[in-house]
């Protein structure tokens, strides 16, 4: 099999991360931070060196600061609803996932939230100009994907958080499709919060991600219950990280997660990320010389992220074949992004995606273009 969904979550993981699992169920089965005995104590020890290795490549100063959830989506949606009020107006993008897109509709209809969504920019990103302007004195947030899960573009992240801090807004980040990809830097970037799935980029295991709060930020726990601390109060507490992560952590997922983060730190971001680009470029090179095929988004795209459309072939069509004729794994419909597909113009089609991973090579490339090409002589 050929796997080219690593936007979905990547595959297959570098040797450590399984073995950590492993090693974690098999010799520190204890439940962290809920006893006074040597393999809780351990335990814990392990969540504390996943928080300080993330902290410290998303340049956060205190680990404490970092919440351990399931996924990017819990990160997200702890982030939205424990932050924003009714009254409270927010920005995003019109690339948004529906983890940030739907949580957001739902606040809009029960919490009387407002939400404007810029208009996407002529080269298939945002403006940061138009995020400007569409601040209002009511605007507490903004929220935006570092990076589109549909056509790889990478948003001016930087410059927003430049006009969020200038304007006295907090900036969510949904890093999905960025953490481990693109540097990411909390404070430079001015950064309020960053939500990250584990499982991606990063090389951890389903059932990971987390989220950055600032210090500043006042957040309420949007999950309550057992935290291992103050344990004699019916009050839930709100000291970091243990108020925003209630119940049983995901410990063996995320003692693989601190492998992945470990593999990428050591690997190097620029490597990883030459590597995965090269193979992005020669798929979008390949899909240009073919006739009949038109590719999304942006030319100069840096995420190893691409959709694109056979003309007069159904996207679910293209992958069922790629997948039972030839054993390629890729994704095809909206990629849980509605908005993302209205901007383009692809909402009653959906697209094709094939995003590279670390691990793939040229000839899995080559093999899926030569694919395309027998899909499009027999069908068009
Ligand atoms: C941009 C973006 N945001 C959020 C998510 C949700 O991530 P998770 O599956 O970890 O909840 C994804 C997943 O594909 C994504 O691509």
């Amino acid at each position: 099999m050929i796997y080219l969904d690593n936007a979905a979550t990547t595959w297959p993981k570098p040797e450590g991360v399984s073995q950590a699992v492993k090693d974690c169920i098999d010799m520190l089965g204890a439940n962290p931070g809920r006893g006074g005995h040597r393999l809780s104590v351990q335990a814990g020890e392990v969540l504390a060196k996943a928080r300080r290795s993330l902290a410290d490549l998303f340049g956060i100063r205190d680990p404490q600061n970092l919440f351990f959830y399931a996924n990017a989506t819990q990160a997200i949606n702890q982030a939205l609803k424990g932050l924003l009020q009714p009254g409270d107006h927010v920005v995003i993008s019109p690339w948004e996932h529906n983890a940030m897109a739907r949580p957001l509709e739902t606040l809009k209809k029960e919490c009387g939230i407002r939400v404007t969504v810029v208009p996407p920019s002529p080269q298939g990103t945002v403006d940061p100009l138009a995020v400007e302007e569409a601040l209002t004195p009511d605007t507490r947030l903004i929220a935006m994907t570092h990076g589109s899960n549909v056509t790889g573009a990478v948003l001016p992240i930087e410059e927003i958080g430049a006009i969020a801090a200038k304007h006295g807004v907090l900036l969510l980040v949904d890093a999905a499709q960025t953490a481990g990809v693109l540097p990411i830097d909390v404070e430079t970037m001015n950064i309020d919060l960053l939500a990250f799935p584990g499982h991606k980029g990063l090389f951890g295991p389903q059932g990971t991600g987390g989220l950055y709060v600032h210090p500043d930020v006042k957040l309420e726990p949007w999950i309550q219950g057992g935290t291992g601390s103050r344990s004699e109060s019916l009050d839930h507490p709100s000291a970091r990280p243990d108020g925003f992560e209630s119940g049983t952590p995901n410990t063996p997922g995320i003692a693989g997660l601190e492998a992945g983060v470990r593999f990428v730190t050591q690997t190097g971001l620029d490597t990883i990320h030459r590597k995965e680009m090269a193979l992005n470029d020669r798929l979008r090179s390949g899909l240009q010389e073919m006739d009949g095929v038109r590719v999304y988004g942006p030319e100069d795209s840096s995420l190893p992220v691409t959709s694109f459309n056979l003309e007069g072939v159904d996207s679910l069509t293209v992958a069922g074949i790629l997948d039972q004729h030839f054993e390629i794994a890729v994704r095809a419909g909206f990629h849980c992004a509605a908005l993302a597909h209205r901007s383009l113009g692809t909402d009653k089609t959906g697209t094709v995606r094939v995003s590279p991973g670390y691990f793939n090579c040229e000839k899995e490339i080559d093999d899926l273009l030569a694919a395309l090409r027998e899909i499009r002589e027999v069908l068009l």
